[in-house]
């Protein structure tokens, strides 16, 4: 989606971006609390990116819930462009993932789209992209998703059955479809061309596998929404229920606008960062402070475009009496930007040490989440 300021497109997110326009040019519906709140009796509990609202939007969540409620086989499918290290933006869609195959015990099947980064970015070898996608999936593993239930793949080594599926959705896309949908031009590679149908293939994998039948619910931000408009428009050619999804909104670089991005390595923390490096980017990330502490104490902070209080209010702060304590005492003047700051760079640094223990465990397991032909 393009208008006068932003830009969201699976491949770049720009400018300050407008999410009640965006589910109307996009065309899916807002979250409601009455499904929030279907999602809270299943799961126990609400995700702190639930009750913050960094999830917003989704199309047939209900649907999908009903399939659940009734006893259909309801499965999760997510993933990953392997084009650098995973920050704490890619995070975002991950740990509402797992907060929803704990809440509905149900397979989830991720995607590593190494042919992706290969296709798109110039700069990147075969072997480079089977490098990232090692490292990131110790990410994923990370993340503590279950594993009986979850089946990772890159599209390189599991090409047979993803390459049978994308086919079979290739037929029913046209290039002029595909050009509206993702801004191809004529200077566009053909295997880039071809690539949606690869992306698309993970929502019917599960059918094509198995032969049952199951309704698929995609968590991810909203930027990937393009793909899933393709894949419900394929879905009944092929016989098949058209995938829900659950987009959240963007994690913001630390800068000021934008989303955090690998391309903007000193505005993302990334979870290999050590905990000085992700204390330095913290320590200069945009703030809604005065340009004094004197100012800041007779006029008050704006905590509504502090990059820091987004942080904390998005994830990294679950206490909600806490959170709008912070809130109450920037605006009134109460609160430095420093001592906000440093809160914040404990909270990383803890959750970085914890990640990395995680991650150093994952790499007994990786054989055992890994689908192979
Ligand atoms: P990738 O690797 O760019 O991003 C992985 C996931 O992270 C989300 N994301 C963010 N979420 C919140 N804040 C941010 N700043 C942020 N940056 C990225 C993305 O929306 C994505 O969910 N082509 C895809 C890989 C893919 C995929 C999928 C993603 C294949 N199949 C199914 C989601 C669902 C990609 O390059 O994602």
């Amino acid at each position: 989606m393009e208008n006068s300021d932003s830009i969201v497109t699976p491949w770049e997110v720009r400018g300050e971006v407008d999410y009640k326009e965006l589910i109307e040019k996009f065309g899916v519906d807002p979250l409601t609390p009455e499904i929030v709140e279907r999602l809270r009796k299943h799961a126990g509990g609400l995700h702190v990116l639930l009750r913050r609202g960094m999830f917003f939007s989704h199309r047939e969540l209900n649907e999908w819930i009903d399939s659940y409620e009734k006893g259909v086989k309801v499965v999760l499918y997510t993933g990953r462009g392997p084009s650098g290290n995973t920050h704490l933006g890619h995070l975002i869609p991950w740990l509402f993932t797992k907060y929803l195959q704990d809440a509905f015990k149900c397979d989830l099947y991720f995607q590593i789209t190494d042919d992706e980064k290969f296709l798109f970015n110039p700069e990147l070898s075969t072997e480079q992209v089977a490098e990232y996608a090692k490292e990131n999936i110790l990410d994923i593993i990370a993340v503590g998703f279950d594993p009986e239930r979850t089946k990772i793949f890159t599209n390189l080594t599991y090409s047979k059955p993803l390459y049978n599926m994308a086919v079979r959705v290739a037929k029913h896309v046209t290039f002029s479809t595909a050009k509206a949908t993702f801004g191809f031009s004529e200077s566009s590679n053909i295997g880039m061309i071809f690539f949606p149908a690869m992306q698309a293939a993970p929502c019917f994998i599960h059918q094509y596998l198995t032969s049952e039948d199951v309704h698929v619910l995609i968590p991810c931000a909203i930027d990937q929404e393009p793909y899933w408009r393709i894949s419900r428009d394929v879905a009944p050619k092929l016989g098949y229920r058209k995938p829900a999804g659950v987009y959240s909104k963007f994690i913001p670089g630390l800068g000021s606008g934008g989303k955090m991005s690998a391309s903007l390595p000193d505005t993302a923390i990334f979870l290999s960062d050590t905990k000085e490096e992700a204390a330095r980017k913290v320590k200069n990330a945009f703030t809604g402070g005065q340009p004094t502490i004197r100012e800041q104490k007779e006029k008050g902070g704006n905590p509504d475009v502090c990059v820091v209080y987004s942080y904390l209010y998005s994830l990294f702060d679950e206490d909600d009496k806490a959170v709008a304590e912070t809130y109450a005492s920037c605006k009134a003047g109460g609160l430095i930007c420093g001592e906000c700051k440093e809160r914040l760079a404990r909270k990383v640094a803890e959750f970085l040490e914890e990640h990395r223990a995680r991650r150093e465990r994952a790499k007994g397991s990786v054989e055992k989440f890994l689908l192979r032909e």
